[in-house]
């Protein structure tokens, strides 16, 4: 597939199925799984969030995956696009979506920076080391110097303006299919040492055995937020990339396939991190430092585990900007097909602003850590609580609303049928797209912004 290009251009199909599935999933499967999802469940209650989080991927995270990817193949539009080609007045939620793109992007370079200084480090031999306390000195020490780590969030954004100049099919697709799978090799073999740990037990209870008692509004809002920003679900992106799918190929296969492979890796991320938590003794709750710091003793707990370390590292970075370019890419398709902007232009102009937006989030983790938005949320909780938790969740309801009720279930279920496919779960997924997921999402969606009115009072 070529670049996500201006209007006027014969749109590109995925080169196979295989494409566009390596493609979204690369969205999907990035720092959400392998960084954000073991310290969210370590910070919420383990099991508890562990468990909400799946009642959430089935009922809304499911649903609105099909729901996104139809109404781009349908439409053949990216986001803005789409949703104006069914109704106009609803153009905006795709613009609220490129809001997001700008945010989420700027908090993501902060934690792609880190990793790029992690594959060095790796590389040189650094991260060799099972003291916790060594490795919360490294990974410390790198986070709250200012000028290395703002560098190395701006070495991130430019790789990722590099692939999307670039275009992002031939390369980037052929490289996930031997990524993609590697990670998912590397991912087994690491658990399995984490695992196999001496007192590992502690930890993989403290994932998979909820305790009820730590389930909170909080928690709650932080496990829908995690669905969302999981799946790449609410600010456009699987409704571009579905714009982009073949009108014969099957879209229950990848609206079923996506989010399976994401919550695998998600999974195994939470089984290499967690069970070495307990076991090295490390802070379950330590926040966005846990895959930085726990992972590097459980590699130097291994045979060969430099070169399981370096190996990690590629990977994580090459998922990340699987996923970076996504968000880079719902941005840059709005200036080009809305604006007419030209797309080199537009790109490095939208990725020098992110880079703007982005220095205060990796502030924030040294010198501006005291800087405070919103009560007591730093530059970078601010962007990702306002992504995860207000504009992605409300792009999620909008979705629901749009596609169930404005757009029509059953026209969507008819998209779907195409071509002789039978859609067996039709009655259930209409239901919950209609009447469980809006009203679901809007009760979460209350209570994050009663937190963050709560937390400025
Ligand atoms: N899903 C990506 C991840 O898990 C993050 C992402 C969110 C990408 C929203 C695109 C849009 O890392």
């Amino acid at each position: 597939m070529d670049s996500i290009n201006g209007k006027n251009q014969k749109r590109d199909k995925w080169g196979s199925k295989l494409g566009f599935i390596l493609a979204a999933a690369g969205s999907a499967v990035g720092l959400g799984n392998l960084w954000k999802f073991p310290y969210s469940a370590g910070a919420n209650g383990g099991g508890a969030f562990v468990m909400i989080y799946f009642l959430f991927l089935i009922t809304i995270g499911f649903p609105l995956m099909l729901a996104a990817i139809t109404l781009g193949r349908k439409t053949q539009l990216s986001a803005v696009g789409a949703y104006r080609s069914i109704k106009k007045k609803w153009a905006f939620v795709g613009g609220l979506g490129v809001i997001c793109g700008f945010f989420i992007l700027a908090m993501y370079s902060t934690v792609g920076g880190w990793v790029i200084y992690y594959v060095i480090k790796a590389l040189t031999g650094g991260l060799s080391s099972k003291d916790p306390q060594v490795l919360g000195k490294i990974f410390g020490g790198f986070i709250t110097s200012p000028g290395i780590s703002v560098a190395y969030q701006g070495l991130f954004l430019l790789l990722t303006l590099l692939i999307v100049l670039k275009g992002i099919s031939s390369g980037i697709e052929r490289a996930s299919k031997i990524m993609m799978p590697a990670l998912f090799v590397i991912m087994v073999i690491i658990a399995i040492r984490a695992l196999t740990l001496e007192g590992a037990y502690e930890g993989i209870k403290f994932l998979l055995v909820p305790d009820f008692s730590k389930i909170n509004m909080s928690v709650i809002v932080n496990a829908l937020g995690q669905v969302f920003f999981s799946l790449s679900i609410g600010m456009g992106v699987m409704v571009t990339y579905g714009s982009y799918f073949d009108r014969e190929s099957n879209l229950l296969e990848a609206g079923t396939s996506i989010p399976m492979l994401d919550t695998i890796v998600a999974i195994l991320a939470g089984l290499a991190t967690l069970p070495a938590v307990f076991a090295l003794g490390f802070e379950a709750s330590a926040g966005p430092g846990l895959m930085f710091v726990t992972l590097p003793a459980v590699f130097s707990n291994m045979a060969f585990g430099n070169v399981f370390c370096i190996l990690f590292f590629i990977l994580v970075l090459f998922a990340a900007l699987t996923s970076s370019i996504s968000m880079l890419e719902v941005c840059v398709s709005y200036f080009v097909d809305e604006k007419n902007g030209d797309r080199i232009k537009s790109s490095i102009i939208i990725a020098i602003v992110i880079f703007m937006m982005g220095v205060p989030a990796t502030l924030s983790m040294g010198p501006w850590s005291d800087l405070t938005i919103l009560g007591n949320l730093n530059f970078f909780d601010f962007y990702d609580k306002l992504t995860s938790n207000i504009l992605l969740t409300s792009g999620g309801l909008l979705l629901s609303i749009f596609v169930g009720w404005v757009w029509g279930a059953d026209k969507a279920i008819e998209e779907i049928e195409r071509n002789g496919i039978k859609f067996k779960l039709a009655p259930i997924w209409k239901f919950l797209i209609k009447f469980i997921v809006p009203p679901a999402v809007s009760i979460v969606l209350f209570n994050s912004f009663k937190e963050v009115i709560t937390s400025i009072m």
